[in-house]
């Protein structure tokens, strides 16, 4: 019998009501979280909660569910996210794909290329069947990083709509030897490769610059303030260049997306609290006069998304 949207939040309580008691450490996102659920079974409640509690949440110790949650809830985040990705309202990952498909289109050279919190890999998928709907002919080998294994499953899935056009690899703990054989013995145009090294050791785990491009999505901002910087510096080691999209704070645009996630509070949750941790519009504006960041904001009537892509470590 299909759940009921009600019946979806009670189980998350009970889960996070029993996380509490088994994770003191993170108590306070646990109970954000707790009062988030508490508050979206009304639209009444909800209401009062973004203009009461929502401007109080410590943006530097929440965690969204899917930071906290099990296995069932990152499943469920990752296939409502794939949905919402592939469709065009609100054009979450379109700007990316595209500039992902003209870095690469530009190169016209074999590539090696590393996705960091891949989650679904459904902004790799898109970008691969744009690949390969333009007759792309240089080998490719993406490798994707994702320390959640039901995401990793949810990606394979995701993928198998190109098994014939794809090679498909999955080592738990690459190597800079084992990532070499890959792109020496190419029999396809693209290689996909899954793994779950620690991103925080990839310059012990790979060499200097094995990377031509190095991108993440809607990731940046699932990691603490100190871990943000130390992530681009070792990235910058083992990667020529670097795509960095997520969203900017919009208080609006979360109201808008908040409705229309109504139906799936996991995704919905997710779509509120990150908000919450997101860079300001502003402060991004203002990095922008110095460094390579491009403000993005898809808009289709009263429903739309700020994002940003930020390159660096350009040669
Ligand atoms: C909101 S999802 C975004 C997924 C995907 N990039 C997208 O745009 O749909 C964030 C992903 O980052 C992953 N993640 C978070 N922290 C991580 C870490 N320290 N190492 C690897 N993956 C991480 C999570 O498991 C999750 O799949």
């Amino acid at each position: 019998m299909k759940k009921t949207r009600i019946n979806k939040i009670t189980d998350i309580i009970s889960y996070l009501e029993r996380l509490k008691e088994q994770e003191p450490s993170i108590d306070y996102a646990i109970d954000q979280n707790l009062s988030f659920f508490k508050n979206i079974q009304s639209v009444k409640d909800f209401w009062r909660w973004m203009r009461k509690e929502y401007p109080t949440i410590d943006e530097k110790r929440i965690k969204e569910l899917s930071d906290i949650g099990n296995k069932k809830h990152d499943i469920n985040l990752h296939k409502n996210l794939i949905k919402l990705e592939r469709g065009n309202i609100p054009g979450l990952i379109k700007p990316f794909v595209n500039s992902l498909y003209r870095y690469i289109a530009k190169q016209k050279s074999p590539l090696v290329v590393a996705e960091l919190g891949a989650g679904s890999m459904e902004l790799t998928r898109q970008l691969i069947g744009k690949l390969l709907k333009k007759d792309y002919s240089y080998p490719l080998t993406f490798v994707s990083f994702d320390q959640s294994e039901p995401a990793r499953n949810v990606a394979q899935i995701n993928l198998s709509c190109y098994n014939g056009n794809i090679s498909f690899h999955e080592i738990d703990q690459l190597t800079s030897a084992e990532l070499k054989k890959i792109t020496d013995k190419q029999s396809k145009h693209i290689d996909v490769v899954l793994c779950k090294n620690d991103i925080f050791k990839m310059d012990e785990d790979f060499e200097n610059k094995q990377f031509d491009l190095c991108y993440h999505s809607f990731f940046k901002h699932h990691l603490p303030e100190g871990k943000k910087e130390q992530l681009d510096n070792i990235i910058s080691k083992t990667s020529k260049e670097i795509y960095e999209y997520d969203g900017y704070q919009s208080r609006y645009g979360t109201l808008v997306q908040a409705l229309f996630t109504w139906n799936h509070p996991v995704l919905m949750n997710g779509a509120v609290l990150s908000n919450s941790r997101y860079y300001k519009k502003q402060m991004l504006a203002q990095r922008a006069r110095k460094e390579n960041i491009k403000l993005f904001k898809s808009s289709y009537g009263l429903i739309y998304r700020g994002t940003y892509l930020r390159i660096f470590n350009k040669q």
